[in-house]
Order: C-alpha cells, then structure tokens, then sequence
C-alpha cells in the first residue's frame, strides 16, 4: 500500500563565531577544563554576541539547509521552528524567519518542547505533510540558551550553549515498508509531574520577566538514560526492527556521560553514535540537528542509512524518530 513519506532533501547547521573554552568560564565562576570535561564531555560552548537573537542563527542554519536541499524559498509552505528562547514573547520566531527568507505564503509557528524540540518538530512537521497539509516543510531548532543562564551559577552555565540546526522535508510516496526513505515513525512523550527537575523561574504570566534556568541534574541525569533508552526501543519495536539493526544514533547533545550511559544499555557500539557535544555543548532544540548536519556533512550518514534521532528536555519531554536516510 503507498503511503506518503517526509524525506530529509538536505540539512544545515551554524554556531556563532564566538566561542568560549572551558578555560574562560572558569575566569567567571569556580570550575576548571578537568571538571567540564571529565563530568560532561563538554570542551567549548558557542555563545551569541550581544544582539544576535534566536532568528539571526535560525535563518542562517535554515538558508543551509535548503541550499543543501536544492530547494527554493518559493517552495517551502511551512517554517517549524523549535525554541525555547524565542527573540521575543510574541510572535513566533518562525515567523520572523519566514519574513527574511521572504517567504510570502503558507505558515510557520513555533513548537516548544525545549531540548526535544527538534524531535517534537519533526513529528509535527511529518504529521503536517502525511495528512496532505503540506509538501515541502523547512524545520529549525534553534536557541540563545546563554539568555537563560544565571551566569553565577556554575552547576548550570558551563553546560549550555547556542546554536542551530535545520532539515528540508518533501513529501514522497513510499511503498509503505521500511525500505522506505524518509520518517518511519516518531515517538512523544511528557511527564508534567516533573516539571522541578528543570525549568525557568519566570515567564510573562508568572514573573513578568525572562527568568533563569533551573536543574536537578544528578535527577535529570538517571531519568535521561532511562527515558532516552525507552524511546528507542519504542521506535524500533515501532518499525519491527532490533536496535542492531539501526545504522546511526544522534542523541540529544547533552552529556557524552547521558549519550555513553544509554548507548551502554541498550548495547550500541559508541562507533555508532554521533556526539558533538565537545564542540557546543547543551543546545537544547538545536543540538539534535547540528549533529545530524556534521554527520552529514563528513560522509558518515549515507542515502539508505537507518536513523535514530532521540532527545529529553524540560517538562519532562522525550521522544525518538526513526528515518531511513
Ligand atoms: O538537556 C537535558 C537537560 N540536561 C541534562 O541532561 C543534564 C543532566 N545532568 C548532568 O549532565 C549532570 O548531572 C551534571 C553535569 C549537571 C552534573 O554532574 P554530576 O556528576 O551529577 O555532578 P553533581 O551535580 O553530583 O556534582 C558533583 C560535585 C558537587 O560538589 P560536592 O557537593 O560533591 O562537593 C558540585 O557542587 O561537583 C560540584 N560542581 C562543580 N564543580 C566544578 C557542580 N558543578 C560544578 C562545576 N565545576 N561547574
């Protein structure tokens, strides 16, 4: 039976040309390089000048994309853009987006989902174009989490970064099995019971004002590698096929300690698994399609690969995607 498909035509990546070692941070707060690095991974940040917003590195991650896609402006009919830290309140930084690619129809709206925004996107946006809604779909996760950091406290601000990713999907008909290209299946879920673990301390109906991240991570950490793992297994038992058989991992760049955590349990080979998160660290929305473009871009995701991508932020969200490249 056909079906339709939402295929990846192209992806594309930018970072801020600012980048902050572990060695500066630990000028700003009581940390060092060892501690960064050996607890996550992490080496440098990318974090956005004074004045560059969120749209500024969507819109560049975005004209990657459909220049990798071939595609033109005039025929994307919808802009999802993943964020949690959206130029400003209202309107959706979709849309300012949308207005400098000058993109005159169709829509674009935003998905807040925070570090699984880009995985919540693609089930919107796969949703979108399986429904007939539309065909060519341009998705963004991008974030300025520098804007929330309380740059005082050290548990949190070494961890984030900004940065921003994108991927052009075209409807396809597939034949309806797993030879298929594009998505194969996407997997939500939220648990608001969790919301302490980690959140912002304001907003415009509590506070009135932007607030500052706020986390447990020792807590964050062990409902991670349990979560993310869950989803996994749910996209493979999803598409009848044992997690061996997937070609490719690219997590949530939160911690390489969460990604080798998971990878462990599951029994992935870590040769298998895509991790950038020496380069920018914890981008939230972002950092699924910054590891997606580099793997892209060095060769390593191939046309025919099996793709798992898989995130877990603020909520509690997570989810997976399984693609056929
Ligand atoms: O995107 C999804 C959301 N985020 C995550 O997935 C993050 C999940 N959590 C983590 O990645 C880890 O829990 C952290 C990296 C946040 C922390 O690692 P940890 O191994 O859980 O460390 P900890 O919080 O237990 O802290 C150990 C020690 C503490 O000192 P004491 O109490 O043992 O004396 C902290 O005060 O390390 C101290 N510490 C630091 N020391 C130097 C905390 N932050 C720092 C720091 N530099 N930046």
């Amino acid at each position: 039976m056909s079906v339709i498909r939402s295929v990846v035509l192209g992806c594309g990546a930018y970072l801020p040309d600012n980048v902050v070692s572990n060695d500066d941070l630990a000028k700003r707060v009581d940390t060092s390089d060892a501690w960064i690095f050996e607890r996550t991974g992490i080496r440098r940040r990318h974090l956005a000048r004074d004045g560059e917003v969120t749209s500024d590195l969507a819109l560049k991650a975005g004209e990657a994309a459909l220049k990798a896609a071939g595609v033109g402006i005039d025929e994307i009919d919808l802009i999802v853009c993943a964020t949690t830290t959206p130029d400003e309140t209202f309107p959706a930084t979709a849309t300012r987006v949308q207005a400098r690619l000058g993109m005159t129809r169709g829509a674009a709206f935003d998905v807040q989902a925070v570090c699984s925004g880009f995985i919540y996107g693609l089930s919107v946006a796969d949703n979108f174009i399986r429904a007939g809604q539309s065909r060519t779909v341009l998705l963004i996760g991008a974030e300025t989490m520098s804007r929330l950091m309380d740059w005082n406290d050290r548990t949190t601000c070494v961890l984030f970064g900004d940065g921003a990713g994108a991927v052009v999907l075209r409807a396809e008909t597939g034949a309806g099995s797993l030879a298929d290209r594009g998505v194969q299946n996407t997997q939500l879920y939220s648990d608001g019971r969790l919301h302490d673990l980690l959140y912002v301390d304001g907003g415009p109906s509590s506070t009135r004002t932007t607030g500052y991240l706020r986390m447990q991570g020792k807590e964050v950490f062990r409902h991670a590698v349990t979560n993310i793992s869950a989803a996994i297994q749910a996209s493979a038992d999803a598409a009848g096929v044992s997690v061996s058989d997937i070609d490719w991992f690219v997590p949530h760049q939160a911690n390489q300690r969460i990604l080798d955590g998971t990878a462990r349990k599951l029994g992935i080979p870590a040769a298998k698994v895509i991790s950038t998160v020496a380069d920018h660290g914890n981008t939230s929305a972002a950092s699924v399609p910054l590891a997606l473009a580099a793997a892209v871009g060095d060769g390593r995701i191939k046309r025919g690969d099996l793709v798992l991508l898989e995130a877990m932020g603020g909520g509690f969200t997570w989810g997976s995607a399984l693609v056929r490249w």
